[in-house]
């Protein structure tokens, strides 16, 4: 396991898999790694690539709007990173050889950081950290224990932009997300 720093270098440096080729930028990750909660998407897109950032284009900006319902800040009070760290061309999904090459980084993110809860944005990050064969439109909010962490998985903020029906449920789901929050004592509360 490597400490912050030389992972963070290590993913800068990085060239494990093709989308070195092509990214502006690594997207190592944003927030608090002393935080108790932890956000996982699938791969940056064209906005998270030119900035570095994850989440900063219109899906980030739901993100954070739906963060701050249950009082989270991704620059207080959580910490969000992606199962790829460069962006798949295109914004197609990152290939299960790309995710191979990138999730070690992710795993030691965990390791460092030591969540007790973990919530995967989408189908792509559920199927890679809670289960090969999850599925997101039925299994959404439901909670799994596994390895002493607490996981979950939501929709997807860009699955929220096109289809507004979802956010509903998903609004209950961030409920059920505080719930846990505050029964596991996690420092994330305010
Ligand atoms: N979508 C993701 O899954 N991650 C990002 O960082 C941005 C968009």
């Amino acid at each position: 396991m490597m400490d912050w720093r030389d992972l963070e270098q290590a993913c800068r440096e990085c060239n494990r898999c093709g989308l070195c080729a092509t990214r502006k930028n690594v997207v190592f990750g944003v927030g608090n790694p002393k935080t108790d909660v932890m956000f996982v998407g699938e791969g940056p897109g064209e906005q998270e690539d030119l900035k570095g950032e994850p989440f900063v284009g219109p899906a980030g900006q739901l993100l954070d709007d739906m963060l701050s319902i249950i009082d989270l800040d991704r620059k207080k009070n959580c910490y969000i990173a992606n199962i790829v760290k460069c962006r798949p061309p295109h914004n197609r999904d990152p290939l299960e050889i790309e995710q191979d090459a990138c999730v070690e980084y992710l795993y030691n993110q965990i390791e460092l950081i030591q969540p007790k809860i973990i919530v995967c944005l989408g189908r792509i990050a559920a199927m890679r950290l809670i289960r090969e064969d999850y599925r997101i439109t039925k299994e959404h909010g439901q909670w799994v224990e596994k390895d002493g962490v607490w996981m979950t998985a939501i929709y997807h903020p860009s699955a929220l932009l096109r289809d507004v029906t979802k956010r509903p449920e998903t609004f209950e789901d961030l409920l059920s997300l505080r719930d846990k929050i505050q029964k596991l004592h996690c420092n994330a509360c305010v």
